[in-house]
């Protein structure tokens, strides 16, 4: 008999979404048999790209408020080739970052035992990056007129408020703080982008000054990519706007072996409305419907959400299980493996009920 029950809204979405969140429900089923102590209760949500084309909407009328409801949200991925990904991004992620106020986006970055990675084994990377997650470059600001005549004007306005980046900070410069290094770097490119981007400087340096046990220091985007590259042992977690951090996080899944390892999660740290835990990559055309989607991006990515709900344990175990089944080279081949998603996933399962 369950003791503790919390409500998830499950979206698979569309690609290799789909398939990475049926590998996360089966696996989360065994979790839950084998600890005996708590219930996900899922509600499914067929929202995504078929739905678009069959109705003209990513999701029924009243979806947002539907959503608030739960707890948690796992999300697989969207994105189809017959839909400008503009279209799919901002009718059915972007939304659900915004109204749940979700404005940090975690995205932890490991060197994993038996994964072949082009950083060098003595660097052992540890990170975090910390991506703000509702303004910034995504703030939906801009627009086009002349539309199609030579002199049309488009603009992209990045929109930084002292709320935003200061709640944002806060809560990064507090994740450095209960980490081993205490050590944060602050990404910005406040050269060139003299307004907003000097702003954060600004605040990083009035916040750090409430966490005087944080080390810290600060790179331009650009010097940044070459440091995680070449320096990675200098850095633990790193901090950067919401376009930033989107590309620097892609970076540090290449750097460790795969995007296909790469969970994040995008949190509202008040708790008023549910946060939402998803792989980084996509919908990923190339290889959907194959059966070789690495299900290690959204398994982490659920074993943030366990954590998240307060079920420390049941996130303990999955991630043990999750490093045995690499150890034993159960893989992808994006890891260099000839192993199915599904059989990957049955081998995670066999772990949990085995240990
Ligand atoms: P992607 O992440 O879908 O794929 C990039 C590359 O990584 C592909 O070669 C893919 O095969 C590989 N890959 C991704 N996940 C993998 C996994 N679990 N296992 C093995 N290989 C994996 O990014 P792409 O191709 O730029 O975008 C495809 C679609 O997904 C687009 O419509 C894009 O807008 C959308 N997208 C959606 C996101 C979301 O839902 N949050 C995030 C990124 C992209
Ligand atoms: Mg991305």
């Amino acid at each position: 008999t369950a003791t503790r029950t919390h409500t998830v809204a499950f979206i698979p979405g569309d690609g290799i979404g789909i398939e990475v969140s049926a590998a996360t429900r089966r696996v989360l089923a065994a979790l839950e048999a084998k600890c005996g102590d708590f219930h996900l209760d899922i509600a499914e949500k067929d929202y995504g790209s078929l739905r678009y084309l069959r109705t003209g909407a990513y999701a029924p009328k009243g979806w947002l408020e539907d959503l608030q409801q739960y707890e948690a949200i796992f999300f697989g991925a969207v994105g189809h080739p017959d839909i400008e990904d503009h279209i799919s991004l901002w009718q059915l992620i972007l939304p659900i970052r915004q109204a749940f106020q979700q404005y940090v986006n975690v995205r932890p970055c490991r060197q994993i035992e038996g994964v072949q990675s082009v950083v060098a084994a003595s660097s052992h990377v540890d990170w975090v990056i910390l991506r703000e997650n509702t303004e910034g470059e995504y703030a939906g600001q801009g627009g086009r007129t002349h539309v199609g005549t030579p002199h049309e004007v488009a603009t992209e306005v990045a929109v930084f408020t002292r709320v935003g980046v200061e709640r944002f900070l806060r809560y990064a410069f507090s994740v450095a703080a209960q980490r081993e290094r205490k050590q944060l770097t602050l990404v910005t490119k406040s050269n060139a982008q003299r307004f907003g981007l000097v702003l954060w400087d600004e605040v990083a340096a009035a916040v750090a000054k409430d966490f005087p046990e944080v080390h810290w220091d600060k790179m331009l985007v650009d010097a940044m990519t070459v440091r995680m590259a070449c320096k990675p042992h200098t850095l633990d977690t790193i901090v950067a706007t919401n376009l930033h951090g989107d590309i620097l996080s892609d970076l540090a899944a290449g750097l460790c072996g795969s995007i296909g390892l790469a969970p994040s999660s995008s949190l509202n740290p008040s708790r008023e409305r549910p946060s939402l835990f998803e792989p980084v990559h996509g919908a990923a055309f190339d290889i959907m419907g194959q059966d070789i989607a690495n299900p290690v991006a959204a398994l982490w990515s659920a074993c943030e959400m366990l954590k998240w709900l307060g079920e420390e344990d049941a996130a303990v175990r999955l991630d043990a299980a999750i490093h045995e089944s690499i150890r034993r080279g159960i893989t992808t081949a994006d890891l260099g493996g000839t192993c199915k998603t599904s059989e990957v996933t049955e081998e995670i399962c066999s772990l949990l009920s085995d240990a």
